[in-house]
């Protein structure tokens, strides 16, 4: 029989509880994808696009809170520049054309990442697909553009520091806390589970903050092969693992074994 992480919850093996509220993905491999099928390498992000649907159904069905895709890096810019247009392109195209299947689905779609540098075309698709989707209570899917831990980190930076100048906030005020407040997805959980698709083994300036305590999943299937299964593999291995957060193990069994 086919094994599916529906089973396992059908059975009440593991509970609502015990998924992860957040997961967030580096969708990486498309352009290994398609030189392996002698094709150009965008042929394997438009390919990704299917992926990222499934992942969106998928996290839908096991109701997941949030679900956080990286896109597009504060680094991509550096690939040349016809890869660079083609993704702006099919990121109009995917904001024109899947923006109203995902607010019939309740999905509440936001953009995180320095929109300054994209076009006005492209800004204006994102306020729309913003605004349409904003009171919508299903799966929040937030979509990474532009995006850099660091960048995210410095933006926080800055906007506190423009308190403190204002006098709004006094230095020896600002804690962690205060950070987190200034930083992306500052709204939501977060995430638990950080999934990298295409074999490398490292974060490539994605979620630096919020990610700290992320479980990391590293598999080798690329992007565009990512599906239903492979995404249930990566839920499986996060369900088996014990989360400490710094304490012992005895801690936290004791911790789980009062509530
Ligand atoms: C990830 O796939 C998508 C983006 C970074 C936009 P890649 O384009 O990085 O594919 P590989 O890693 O070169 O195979
Ligand atoms: C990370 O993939 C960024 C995205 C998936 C959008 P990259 O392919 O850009 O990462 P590196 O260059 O291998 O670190
Ligand atoms: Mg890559």
């Amino acid at each position: 029989m086919e094994y599916s992480i529906f089973m396992v919850l059908n059975a009440d093996k593991i509970s609502q509880q015990c998924l992860p509220k957040h997961v967030a993905i580096i969708m990486d491999g498309n352009g290994r994808w398609a030189q392996a099928k002698n094709r150009p390498r965008v042929y394997g992000h438009k390919k990704g696009v299917d992926a990222v649907r499934h992942s969106v159904q998928f996290c839908t069905k096991l109701k997941i809170e949030s679900l956080t895709l990286f896109a597009f890096s504060s680094e991509n810019w550096h690939r040349p520049e016809d890869e660079v247009s083609t993704l702006m392109e099919l990121f109009l195209y995917v904001l024109s054309k899947e923006v109203k299947k995902l607010h019939k689905n309740n999905v509440k779609l936001t953009i995180i990442g320095d929109l300054s540098r994209f076009s006005e075309a492209l800004r204006s698709k994102v306020d729309a697909a913003h605004e349409l989707t904003a009171n919508n209570t299903g799966l929040q899917l937030n979509v990474a553009a532009n995006y850099g831990g660091r960048w995210d980190m410095t933006n926080a930076a800055k906007q506190v520091a423009k308190k403190v100048a204002a006098g709004a906030i006094n230095p020896d005020d600002i804690t962690e806390q205060v950070l987190a407040a200034h930083m992306s997805m500052q709204d939501q959980a977060e995430p638990d589970l950080l999934i990298r698709t295409g074999g490398d083994l490292r974060i490539s300036n994605f979620l630096l903050w919020q990610a700290a305590y992320a479980e990391l999943y590293f598999t080798d299937t690329l992007w565009p092969d990512f599906n239903e299964a492979a995404f249930a593999d990566a839920i499986a291995c996060y369900v088996a693992r014990e989360r400490r957060f710094g304490c012992t193990g005895e801690q936290i069994k004791q911790l789980l074994a009062e509530t």
